[in-house]
């Protein structure tokens, strides 16, 4: 039966219950049937909702949408190598986190909640804050203040209230915790529905690739919002038959803030605890993801890896990026980098997917301070 469920206690609830957490205070997640019909798929707009059948809603008059979904996928050479780039800052707030603002937002108006709490580095922030717009949702952003002033700026455009909190991405998350004592905790990081919304990345890659799996996926990760998303979408096509296998997963960290690196390599059990550098990756600068056991599991069962990445070969990347096109975020960039090392030793023929995924245009004062361009 559909419904979340709990990990740590093997709790299970419905999925009705307006819960963010177990009540034993684990992550939650969700067990749901997720069916295929290949060829009504095909004939359905182009947005994340034509996976209607694998995305746990009841009622498609709560669905919000601003049309995100079905990014482009285009071939570029990289190194040398050919890869598969999926354009995830074409998105409506110009990142990923708009599929799992599309999902959780629905879900929300279908819950009938009317005040939404959520902290975050920008983008998760940009995102819920222009689908609780579209819902007419109230939205309350915790932001730290450092927070790159293009991303507070279009969080303030979409009327959410900014709460600046000074200190890292934990004191923010500790701030917006308290303050959903009274509303709704909309947090990407724990709120399961969220990667409901961003594993419709693992549909979408299979088919544009005509229903096929790619050989392997590479991606930055901070909370893993987007890795464990598409490790859960290419679950769900598994077990629909749609496809025979799953990809691998390689994960890319910045050198300074790489908790999951380290428990990765040093065969750790839990997160170690870090204190955290300054990078250009503003996006995946988090020293404890609340996620990040599932994450090293996830990737270790795709018979993955996970590399680390220093702040020269960020830049490096970000520039090679931009003149072949390309004008994205230096935290996405972070996967080209991982991906330059990973491509020396991939077998020929391999079908590499690299989400960019989010644009560069909301980090351009970063960009200029640092002599790029
Ligand atoms: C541009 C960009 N890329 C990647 C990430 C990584 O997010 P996650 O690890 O939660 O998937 C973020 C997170 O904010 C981001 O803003
Ligand atoms: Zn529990």
């Amino acid at each position: 039966m559909a419904g979340l469920f709990c990990g740590g206690c093997g709790g299970k609830y419905s999925l009705d219950e307006p819960l963010w957490r177990c009540k034993c205070g684990s992550v939650l997640d969700i067990e749901f049937e997720a069916t295929f019909p290949l060829k009504e798929i095909e004939g359905r707009a182009p947005t994340l909702w034509r996976y209607r059948e694998s995305i746990p809603l009841a009622a498609d008059g709560n669905i919000i949408s601003m049309g995100e979904g079905l990014t482009p996928m285009i071939e570029e050479g990289v190194d040398g190598v050919s890869v598969w780039l999926k354009l995830e800052y074409m998105s409506p707030t110009g990142s990923f986190k708009d599929r799992g603002a599309s999902v959780l937002v629905s879900k929300m108006r279908e819950l009938g909640v009317k005040e939404a709490i959520e902290d975050s580095s920008g983008n998760a922030g940009c995102a819920l804050a222009a689908y609780c717009a579209k819902a007419r949702i109230d939205c309350h952003i915790f932001v730290p203040d450092r927070a790159p002033v293009e991303k507070v700026t279009q969080i303030g455009m979409y009327g959410a209230r900014i709460e600046r909190i000074c200190g890292d991405r934990e004191a923010v998350a500790a701030a917006a915790l308290k303050a959903a004592e009274r509303g709704y905790y909309a947090s990407h990081s724990w709120n399961p529905f969220f990667l409901q919304g961003t594993k419709t990345i693992a549909f979408e890659i299979c088919e544009q690739l005509n229903w096929s799996a790619p050989d392997t996926l590479i991606l930055p990760i901070g909370n893993g919002t987007l890795l464990l998303g598409a490790n859960s979408g290419f679950k769900d096509l598994v077990a629909g038959g749609i496809i025979e296998r799953m990809p691998r997963l390689i994960g890319i960290q910045a050198e300074a803030y790489s908790p999951l690196f380290q428990m990765f390599k040093g065969g750790l059990e839990e997160i170690p605890a870090i204190t955290g550098g300054d990078t250009i990756a503003d996006g995946i600068a988090i020293a404890k993801p609340i996620r990040g056991r599932q994450i090293v599991r996830a990737i270790l069962e795709s018979k993955g890896d996970i590399f680390s990445v220093s702040e020269p070969q960020i830049l490096e990347s970000l520039e090679m990026m931009g003149r072949l096109g390309y004008y994205i975020e230096p935290t996405s960039a972070v996967a080209i980098a991982g991906a330059k090392t990973y491509l020396k030793r991939a077998s020929s023929g391999e079908t590499v997917v690299i989400p960019l995924t989010g644009t560069g245009l909301k980090a351009t004062r970063k960009i200029m301070d640092l002599g790029a361009g």
